[in-house]
């Protein structure tokens, strides 16, 4: 199963051009999310608790924790997503506190060494910048070290188009450069 976590807002997003070029090499998405289109339970207290609740119960089949279930059964993962403010949008934070259930997506073993239950072996993450990715520590490094600190997905991709919006910058002669190292990623 292909999960498609699609981030991106804009109906023009130059990121879901890159993301359509990958999902075509992949075969396609089983199944996409489109986060700014879903309304997550704000992560406040009584939430919280709820989630304690129902870690603590092992009740892990309840709708509260359809989307950890979800990433932990993917083969495959794709995310798209703008850089906003030297990370993403915030959707995908939102995103990722509900994905992050202790005993769905990570646990701990006895001695307490983390330990990743999810099942992909490869997360793909793509990106488009207006300006230069001065630090990736916030959005690709930021995704790829919960990926193999968290989730044990080892594998971690990007594809980036970057300086989008530079003066004189040719965008189409980016994104299509972009397109085609995709495309060639594949060939290899
Ligand atoms: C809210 C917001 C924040 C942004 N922050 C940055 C930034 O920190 N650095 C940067 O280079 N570009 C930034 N940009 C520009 C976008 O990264 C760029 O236009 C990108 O290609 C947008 O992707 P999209 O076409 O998929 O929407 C920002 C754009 C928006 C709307």
């Amino acid at each position: 199963m292909l999960l498609f976590i699609n981030a991106c807002v804009r109906s023009c997003s130059r990121t879901k051009r890159l993301a359509d070029r990958l999902l075509t090499e992949l075969g396609g998405a089983d199944k996409e999310l489109k986060l700014g289109e879903i309304k997550f339970p704000v992560t406040d207290e009584s939430y919280l608790r709820m989630r304690d609740r129902l870690i603590a119960g092992g009740e892990f089949c309840h709708e509260a924790l359809k989307y950890a279930r979800e990433f932990a059964a993917a083969d495959t993962i794709v995310i798209a997503a703008p850089y906003w403010d030297l990370s993403f949008p915030a959707q995908l934070k939102e995103y990722i506190e509900k994905i992050c259930v202790i005993g769905v997506t990570f646990g701990y073993t006895e001695d307490g060494q983390r330990i990743g239950l999810c099942k992909a072996k490869r997360l793909y993450y793509v990106t488009t910048s207006g300006g230069r990715i001065e630090s990736e520590e916030f959005g690709f490094g930021y995704i790829k070290y919960l990926a193999q600190s968290f989730y044990g997905i080892e594998e971690c991709v990007q594809f980036r188009a970057e300086g989008l919006d530079l003066i004189g910058a040719d965008a189409e002669a980016i994104l299509k450069k972009a397109e085609k190292e995709i495309t060639e990623h594949f060939k290899r």
